[in-house]
């Protein structure tokens, strides 16, 4: 009688706290099976409160692999189908740049929470048209700059923000790589969104509009254009009236790696791969080291991102306040004006018009 009544309060427990979303896991689909969604999917498995539950590829074989390699329990040779499965709560878009628009406003539709690999559309008009979207159908949409979750990044604005290296004069980011060329790759596409800016160069440029939550007052930028018509290297400089300044490059074409440093009045932080970083260090002025943050990932870094869409969705919230789409669809007006100076268009914005 009494272990009876201990069940029926613990079973009652259960219940009202699955009604209040605590205990429900947040049931993740992934559209595409690409290098992305594979790294996505390892961190996801990784993750207790939430379940990997269904793939979607435009070919059901490749849907299948995947699913059976991370033991996934639904796979579909259809994206749509994925964006109508009642099972689903959050699907991660991991597809080519110029497909992601099309993709979130399905998955919208369908009432689906939307996590959009960056850059999160091609232009600006495009992530104010998906960002309404999401509004009007009161879904949550979040750009996945897995960057702006990371402990070490987190820590790095933190320092920033307490004055330990005084006031920031300089930040000086890059992110690039040398792919040979091939007109077919997606990086060196244009009907796919290629070139060095989309694809990496939006770290630097969230990067330091994250750490010094602002946009520049001025911008000046070159662009190598390549043969098959998009930028292999660029250099972008962003210039704050206060006196402060940001020296940004990117490419797909030359290896010109992925460091930041931040340079204050009273001192400096060095940042390895800061679009990926799991440390970071502080110097004073005399170059002396005087804070290390160095943490392993749990995973691989993408579960920060995650973690992050899961507690908003616990919490109803349709964005994430550390990542606000307010923050995206102004990186992607600084890209619009940018590469409107270099006189680069997408077919799709030729056929836009
Ligand atoms: N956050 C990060 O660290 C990170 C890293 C890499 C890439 N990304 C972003 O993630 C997106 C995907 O990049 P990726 O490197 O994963 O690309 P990828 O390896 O080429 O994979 C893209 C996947 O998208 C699907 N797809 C749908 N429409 C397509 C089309 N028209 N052409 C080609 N593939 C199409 C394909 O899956 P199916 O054939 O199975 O349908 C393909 O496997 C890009 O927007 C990129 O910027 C983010």
């Amino acid at each position: 009688m009494y272990n009876n009544c201990i069940v029926i309060l613990y079973d009652n427990i259960i219940t009202v706290l699955k009604g209040m979303n605590i205990m429900k896991k947040i049931r993740w689909g992934i559209l595409g099976t690409g290098s992305i969604a594979t790294i996505f999917a390892k961190a996801l498995k990784s993750m207790e409160d939430c379940t990997l539950a269904a793939v979607a590829s435009r070919n059901d074989i490749r849907a299948k692999e995947f699913a059976d390699k991370f033991e996934i329990a639904k796979s579909y040779g259809d994206y749509k189908k994925l964006a109508e499965d009642p099972d689903i709560d959050v699907v991660y878009v991991a597809v080519p740049h110029t497909e992601h628009k099309k993709m979130a406003r399905l998955c919208m539709r369908n009432k689906k929470a939307v996590l959009c690999e960056k850059p999160f559309t091609i232009n600006s008009r495009d992530t104010e048209e998906i960002i309404n979207m999401a509004k009007e159908h009161k879904v949550f949409l979040m750009e996945a700059m897995w960057s702006k979750f990371l402990p070490a990044n987190l820590r790095v604005k933190e320092w920033i923000k307490e004055g330990k290296i005084g006031k920031v004069l300089h930040i000086k980011a890059s992110f690039g790589f040398r792919l040979e060329y091939d007109p077919t790759h997606r990086l060196y596409n244009p009907s796919l969104g290629g070139g060095a800016l989309l694809d990496v160069g939006v770290y630097p440029i969230s990067y330091t509009t994250f750490l010094l939550d602002k946009a520049p007052d001025k911008i000046i930028s070159s662009a190598l254009i390549g043969a098959s018509n998009v930028d292999e290297q660029n250099v972008i400089v962003f210039q704050y009236n206060d006196s402060l300044f940001a020296n940004l490059s990117s490419a797909i074409a030359a290896e010109i790696g992925d460091d930041a440093l931040i340079v204050g009045d009273k001192g400096i932080i060095r940042v390895n791969k800061f679009w990926m970083a799991n440390s970071a260090k502080l110097y004073d002025n005399n170059n002396k080291c005087i804070e290390e943050y160095k943490e392993p990932f749990k995973a691989n870094g993408y579960e920060y991102e995650a973690a992050e869409v899961n507690r908003c969705l616990r919490e109803g919230l349709l964005e994430s306040p550390l990542n606000p789409l307010q923050d995206t669809l102004s990186n992607m007006k600084l890209m619009d004006e940018i590469r409107s100076s270099w006189g680069l268009v997408y077919p799709q914005e030729y056929e836009d018009n």
